[in-house]
Formats: structure tokens, sequence, C-alpha cells
């Protein structure tokens, strides 16, 4: 149904078609338009850098590039005080992120949770934890890699009960090391919110007891943040607000504000072990996406941005919570953080209904123009909010008010 509807005009949450009919947008794109559509300062920096210069080698960006950089590593954990700009796409910077593990401790293997997507070129879907996407290839399926059970605790893969519950998700990484692996794991990566996998957000404790265990068995901890960097948790870095402390950081989606793809990986000044001629590509940190992600950084820096971010992500979450109430017979779990927000949608044994998320995502495209996402590719039974951070509490009312008509609908 989707595929009949085009869009020639945005601006902010909203969407317009040739006939100026007016959508919104929950879900800002695939939570990539960070700023909202055609964010002006966006597209008054981009249109001069069209003008002036579209595309030159990165040999001649470097100066540039280090400048991006250093305004992202102001705000990124102090720990972490280096990266790599080279990369364009969320699954290349994992990639990076996996090479530079590899050759930092000369292991190979790669751990992930359940769940967990890491991106689609044939590696990525590799390390990411959802077999569906791996169906017909091959070449994704690989003994060298693991993939353990999520810190998903509404529906908790050991039956454990938090806060006593053992962290057993986390021991996974023990057992595997020991019994599972070839006794060479070099790390795990994990995205501190799950995104795609249904914005299942692991327990208090469990993070630290990652850490301890990666900091025991000398695995490299990567923080994929594609989905949450950039603000999308009201805070720049959800590493930070978890208090993670990985190793590395990836991030892309928000980082290019208005939908530029950009990407970086984030890392200890250890880290630093990449040649250049080991991981870059043709249009990695291209003149467009620096100019997108310069820019992306100011405006979400900016005193205020993100305290915004987390006071309206606060209402949205309580007006979800109060659609749990009303709805509780089919919305099992509310999650969320910011701007970052899952419904949990459930039969009436409290099984995944599959069939109701996507019926929900489709009714409120149809019925009340607005565009939301499921998890898992529509596999799965979480339906996503996720505005743009530019979003006003106008802007979320109407987001609740139309989520509620749907609900009552349905
Ligand atoms: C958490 C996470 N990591 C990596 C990726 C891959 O990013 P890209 O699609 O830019 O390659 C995605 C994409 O959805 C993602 O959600």
């Amino acid at each position: 149904m989707a595929d009949n509807i085009k869009f020639i005009k945005g601006e902010g949450i909203r969407l317009y078609t040739p006939e100026n009919e007016e959508y919104i947008d929950a879900v800002s794109g695939t939570f990539n338009i960070s700023l909202g559509y055609s964010h002006p300062e966006l597209v008054e920096a981009l249109k001069k850098q069209v003008e002036d210069l579209i595309h030159v080698s990165s040999s001649f960006t470097g100066e540039l590039a280090q400048e991006v950089l250093d305004s992202i590593l102001d705000e990124a954990p102090e720990h972490i005080t280096d990266g790599w700009m080279r990369d364009i796409i969320g699954s290349t910077a994992n990639e990076g992120a996996v090479k530079i593990a590899n050759k930092f401790n000369g292991k190979s293997e790669v751990l992930s949770v359940s769940l967990s997507h890491h991106g689609q070129t044939l590696f990525t879907t590799n390390i990411s934890g959802n077999a569906f996407r791996r169906k017909s290839f091959s070449n994704t399926i690989s003994t060298n890699n693991a993939v353990i059970p999520a810190p998903y605790c509404y529906r908790c893969p050991f039956s454990a009960k938090g806060p006593d519950c053992g962290y057993l998700c986390a021991e996974a990484i023990h057992d595997y090391a020991q019994y599972g692996s070839s006794g060479g794991v070099s790390c795990m990566i994990i995205e501190p919110i799950l995104g795609n996998g249904g914005n299942i957000i692991p327990p208090d404790g469990y993070f630290k007891k990652v850490r301890e265990i990666c900091d025991e068995l000398d695995i490299t901890l990567i923080a994929d943040e594609v989905q949450t960097g950039i603000g999308r948790t009201g805070h720049m870095f959800a590493s930070e607000y978890y208090d993670i402390k990985p190793d590395i950081i990836t991030l892309a989606k928000g980082l290019g504000g208005i939908g530029i793809p950009a990407a970086a990986i984030l890392y200890k000044k250890e880290y630093a072990v990449l040649e250049k001629f080991e991981h870059s590509y043709t249009s990695g940190g291209n003149l467009l996406s620096l100019t997108a992600s310069q820019k992306t950084m100011e405006v979400v820096s900016r005193a205020g941005f993100l305290e915004n971010v987390r006071a309206s992500g606060k209402i949205l979450g309580d007006f979800l919570n109060k659609l749990k109430e009303d709805y509780g017979h089919v919305i099992g779990d509310v999650r969320g953080i910011g701007y970052m927000w899952g419904l949990e949608i459930v039969d009436k044994d409290g099984a995944p209904d599959v069939d109701l998320a996507n019926r929900i995502i489709d009714v409120a495209l149809s019925d009340h123009k607005m565009i939301l996402r499921g998890s898992r590719y529509g596999f799965g039974n979480v339906v996503k909010v996720r505005p743009a951070l530019t979003a006003t509490q106008d802007d979320i009312e109407e987001i609740y008010f139309r989520l509620n008509k749907i609900f009552s609908q349905l």
C-alpha cells in the first residue's frame, strides 16, 4: 500500500503528496530524519556545498573530516577520543568496527544478541540476530560468529524475573566463550536499545555485567548506536546514559540530520589501528555527508535541544502509557526513552500478535495518514513511534490523537 504513495515535499514531521495531501511521519523515515524533513539550516548548508563543490576524493577532505569528528568526539563519552570518518552507512561502520576489534586483539569471532540488527551486507547480516533475513543467503551463515539470548525482560528467554535474575543472558557470553567458540572471541556488538528487534531496553545492571565479562575475557565491546546515537534517546549517546563504557561506538542514520547518508566509527585511542587502505569507501566521508553531519552536530548540541527531546519524550511516553491503560488487551508493554518508543502488540493470551501490529500500521497509513513502522521488518509485533527530534509538543499530541483513533477503530 505504501508503494502507491508518492511524496514530493516535506517539512518537520509532515510529508506532502503531489495533490498536497498531508501525512504525518511518526517514525522519521527509518529513524534517520533526525532533524525532520527539510530542516532549513541543513538545506541551506547543503545548497551552498552543492554550489561550491559536491565531491572530491577523501584524500583531500581530511581537514573537514577531522573537524566533524572532533565535534562528535566533544559530545562522546570521555574515554572515546578518536574515530574514523570513511564510512557511508551503518552496515559498513559496523564492519569497520569489527575489523578494528579483530586487528586490535588478533582474534576473529563476533558475538551478538538475538533480535539484533547490525546491517544488511553479507557480513552484518551474518552477525545480526535475525534468521529471517539470512534464509536465502548461505554466505551469511558462519560458525565463526554466535548469537546469544537478548536482554528482553518482557519475554525473558530464561523465564527469569528481575531484579535478581542473575543476568543469565549476559552470563551466556561466558558459556559461549568457554564451550561454543574456538577460544578466540574478538568482540561483542550490541545496540544500547535493540531498535529493529522491538525497542528492547536491557535491564539496569545488564551493561555493567557485560562490560565486566568482556574485560575478563578480553573481548572488545562495540556499541552499535546507529539508531540510538545523536540524540534519539534525549541524550547525545545512549552509551553515556546507560554507562555502557564501550570500546568502540558506531554511528549512522541520525548523523546525517535530514536523511543524508553519513556514518562514523568512534573508539578509545588505542583502537586507532586501521590503515586507510583497510577500510574506506568511494563515498565515505564525502563533502555532503560531512556538511550534513557538521550542521546536525551543531543543531543537536545547542543549549536546550536535547532537554526538549527529554521533556517531550516524557510526554510521548505518558501518552503511550495512557493508550496501554485504555487498550491493555492489545498493548502488552510500552517501552522507550526520549523519542524512541515501541508498543508491544499482543493477542488475548499475551502472545506476540504480528498480524495485528501490521494491521495497525496499515490502518494508520490508509485511514489516518500517519506513517508507523513495525519491528523486524514486519516480522515482529512491536509498533514503533519515533518522530524527528524536532517534533514539537503539538506534533506529539497529534500523533497520540491519531493513535487513539486507530486503536479505538480496531
Ligand atoms: C542498529 C542498526 N545498526 C546498523 C544498521 C545498518 O545501517 P544502514 O542501513 O545504514 O547500513 C541499522 C539499520 O537499520 C540499524 O538499525
